[in-house]
């Protein structure tokens, strides 16, 4: 099958990437959002995602017109469908944007179209959900018109690059939609395309996040005995890692972003009486910004009247993505326990957490701190010179959250550092 129009509904993280790499491809993309500030910024040519190398694609697509913008979808011969799915406060997954988009499309639906659903959703979704909606328009799912689902597996950062480069599963609700999937995005994929039903693509989504998620966890709660211990969590797990069949991931304050800390549970509200597993991965990583906070006070003796430097706030190094980021979970704590914090994002310098003042510069935020606190290792802070440091700030406390800090050269610049998952060995 060829395509020579697609219709992209949801211009975020995944949606802007595939719509302008669609287009680069050849096919004529129409870009639908239902933010219209996402479309008047892109109107003016502002990317509202930090991500390399793709304010220069989306313009060159948008200048070329190969992708236009519009809050409606339009006809086209295939559809995507990339919006948010996300849980709602009992950690139930609200469909409500997947659900709105099928609706949309019904009055643009044609024989032979393809709809391609790319948001992670619990199994069955694509038939369930999906396919009753799309099926209103007086055409059938599989006889008519081709439907499949295809999880997104890009890492934020290098979006563009695994977009066309990873192996992409495909999963049609029959033979045929999978083939038409395979046709569509073979314009880009240079990855292997693997077929399979829609709901084992679905769920293929959720074993690889909640795999990656119960492994942090075991980091985390390694990271936690440790301390008890008095051992150096990050030198045991280099040295476990010497195993030739050991590879424990690593520690930190917790598991943030769209993807980790909420995929897992979809499969728990699927299954909830077969996932203990799961959702004790989930209360662990969960439970480390409150551990984080607690290492913090402890290094401090205590919050009240404190200043303290917080760096970074996105939920992963070089990149400015800032949903359930545990960094502002840790912040907020901290202000909670009446420290005076000073925040710095570079990647996304507006941001800023309910208390705490946000600042512009490096400097302006460790400038007459009592603590310096490394949220989040962008390059940057990592190698942040300790004699820099202590030449702002006024106390000598180092909290490193990420272990990426070389204890020594702060202990010679005059610090007491504490790292997450160090124990002192005469504690
Ligand atoms: N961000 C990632 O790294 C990543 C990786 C893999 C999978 N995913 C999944 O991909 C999906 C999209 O995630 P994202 O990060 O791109 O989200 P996002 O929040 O960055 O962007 C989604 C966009 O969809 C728009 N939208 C909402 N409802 C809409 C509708 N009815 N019609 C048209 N547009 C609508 C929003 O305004 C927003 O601009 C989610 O299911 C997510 O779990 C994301």
């Amino acid at each position: 099958m060829r395509f020579q129009s697609v219709c992209v509904l949801g211009l975020g993280y995944i949606g802007l990437p595939t719509a302008s790499t669609l287009a680069k491809s050849g096919i004529k993309v129409f870009g639908v959002d239902v933010d219209q500030k996402v479309l008047d910024n892109l109107k003016e040519g502002q990317i509202h995602i930090h991500e390399p190398g793709l304010h220069e694609l989306a313009r060159e697509a948008l200048d070329s017109r190969s992708l236009t913008l519009s809050n409606r979808p339009e006809e086209a011969d295939a559809f995507v469908i990339a919006v948010p799915t996300p849980v709602t406060e009992d950690n139930k997954a609200d469909l409500s944007h997947v659900l709105e988009a099928a609706e949309a499309i019904v009055p643009h639906l044609r024989k032979g179209n393809l709809v391609m659903l790319e948001s992670t959703c619990p199994p069955r979704t694509t038939l369930d959900q999906v396919a009753p909606i799309l099926e209103r328009s007086g055409l059938a799912a599989g006889p008519d018109f081709f439907l499949a689902y295809t999880p997104e597996r890009v890492l934020p950062g290098h979006i563009l690059q695994e977009l066309v480069e990873n192996a992409r599963v495909i999963g049609g609700i029959d033979a045929a939609s999978a083939e038409a999937g395979r046709d569509l995005y073979r314009a880009f994929v240079d990855g292997e395309i693997l077929l399979t039903d829609a709901t084992t693509a679905e769920t293929v989504k959720l074993l690889e996040n909640t795999y990656r998620d119960i492994n942090i966890a075991a980091a985390n709660e390694f990271s936690q005995l440790a301390e008890r211990l008095g051992v150096d969590v990050w030198e045991a797990i280099r040295l476990a890692n010497r195993h030739p069949r050991v590879e424990i991931l690593q520690p930190g304050p917790g598991v943030g972003g769209h993807c980790i800390g909420v995929d897992p549970w979809f499969l728990v509200e699927a299954t909830p009486d077969l996932t203990p597993l799961i959702q004790q991965a989930r209360a662990v990583n969960d439970g480390q910004p409150a551990h984080s906070a607690d290492l913090i006070e402890q290094a401090l003796g205590g919050l009240s009247g404190k200043r303290i430097a917080a760096l970074g706030l996105s939920y992963k190094p070089n990149v400015g993505d800032l949903r359930g980021s545990p960094a502002i979970e840790i912040v907020a704590r901290l202000v909670e326990g009446g420290a005076e914090v000073h925040t710095f994002e570079p990647y996304a310098q507006a941001a800023s957490v309910g208390g705490a003042a946000a600042e512009r510069s490096l400097k302006d935020t460790l400038e007459g701190a009592d603590a310096a606190v490394l949220l989040v290792n962008h390059r940057d802070f990592v190698e942040l010179d300790p004699r820099q440091a202590a030449q702002a700030m006024t106390g000598r406390v180092a909290v490193d959250l990420r272990g990426a800090w070389e204890a020594e050269p702060w202990r010679a610049a005059g610090f007491d550092i504490y790292t997450l998952g160090v124990g002192k060995p005469d504690a």
